[in-house]
């Protein structure tokens, strides 16, 4: 396993510990989230299921014998594990780099408790060097990028993939994020945007961040 494997790994391992027996986990999309779902199947007799942001993380449940249950059917998650693309000291994230944005933000706000898996390299002081994933209706996709232009962003439509919605998505390179409760909430204002991959208004609660020298938490 290479060494950025096996941080993502003790992340995911550290996540155990907040997972509530005998509840409806909430089950996140990447690589980091594969390592956890192998982790939560050593105790799938004490879970009742998971839900899940995407269709690769449900099949990957699935294969391990968790159930996986409908969100609607699911009134409480109490907590939600997932990764992050960047990560700041305030929990504030941007996701999406494997395009399970919108169903992450989705879960995440069923969920009582987020709790963001990564290693330490994801930490930044400013969020905006990973580029900003934006799902996009597909009609949508011209008009939505020349708004980003005027909002001071160079999308960059991922070509290729189409989200487990059927959507498209932007990316969106050189945004200036000085405040990204305003930004996520003005580009969620964009007729044709599903949504984007700031994770401002709903934050992590708690960060898992593998280093060399263990994991360590940021609440
Ligand atoms: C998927 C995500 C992932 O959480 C993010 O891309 C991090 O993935 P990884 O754990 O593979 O680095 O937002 O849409």
């Amino acid at each position: 396993m290479s060494a950025s494997d096996k941080l993502k790994q003790q992340a995911a391992q550290a996540a155990i510990k907040y997972v509530e027996k005998g509840t409806i986990v909430g089950v996140g999309t990447g690589s980091t989230v594969n390592f956890f779902i192998d982790e939560l199947a050593k105790m799938k007799d004490d879970i009742e299921g998971a839900v899940s942001s995407s269709e690769a993380s449900s099949e990957r449940l699935k294969q391990h014998g968790i159930e996986v249950f409908e969100l609607n059917n699911a009134p409480e998650v109490p907590v939600y594990i997932d990764g992050a693309d960047e990560i700041d000291e305030h929990g504030q994230m941007i996701k999406g780099g494997g395009a399970a944005l919108t169903r992450e933000k989705i879960v995440a706000a069923v969920a009582k408790k987020f709790v963001c898996i990564a290693d330490e390299t994801k930490l930044v002081g400013r969020l905006g060097q990973f580029p900003l994933p934006v799902e996009v209706i597909p009609m949508a996709r011209s008009y939505v990028a020349r708004q980003i232009v005027k909002l001071g962003g160079d999308p960059v439509w991922r070509q290729g993939v189409t989200t487990d919605n059927g959507n498209w998505i932007l990316d969106v390179h050189n945004l200036d994020i000085l405040n990204a409760v305003e930004l996520e909430e003005q580009l969620n204002n964009v007729v044709g945007v599903v949504t984007n991959g700031l994770f401002a208004a709903r934050s992590a609660d708690v960060a898992l961040l593998a280093t060399a020298d263990g994991v360590k938490e940021l609440k």
